[in-house]
């Protein structure tokens, strides 16, 4: 059975509302999920990322940054994400005024 593991860093909650969709997907077909909100846990209660077979990391923007909380845990952990073998996607929820095209 395949295990992904969902980290998601949010200001305002948007963040974790596409987390819950991308993992109500991701359980439909039959995979198995644990998701973390990272500005609620200790990177250390983090489960090591090789015994996830996917690992998607999702982060809100503020004035072109991602919250504090995933910047630090990518940097701690950026040497175990540089070694998995396993699928790593990353997301952001942002918003980039349109041009006015008219
Ligand atoms: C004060 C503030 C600053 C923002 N700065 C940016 C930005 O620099 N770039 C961007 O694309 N979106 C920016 N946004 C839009 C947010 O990224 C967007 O609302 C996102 O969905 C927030 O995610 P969150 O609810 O998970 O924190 C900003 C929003 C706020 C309220």
């Amino acid at each position: 059975m395949s295990k992904v593991l969902i980290l998601y860093g949010t200001r305002y909650g948007t963040t974790k509302g596409i987390s819950d969709e991308i993992e109500k997907i991701i359980q439909q077909k039959g995979i198995t999920t644990k998701s973390y909100n990272l500005e609620e846990y200790n990177i250390k209660e983090i489960p090591p990322v090789q015994e996830y077979d996917g690992i998607i990391i999702g982060s809100g923007i503020k004035i072109k940054r991602w919250t504090k909380a995933v910047k630090k845990f990518v940097n701690k952990r950026k040497s175990e994400l540089r070694k998995m073998q396993s699928t790593l996607g990353f997301y952001v929820c942002c918003g980039v005024a349109a041009k006015k095209m008219i």
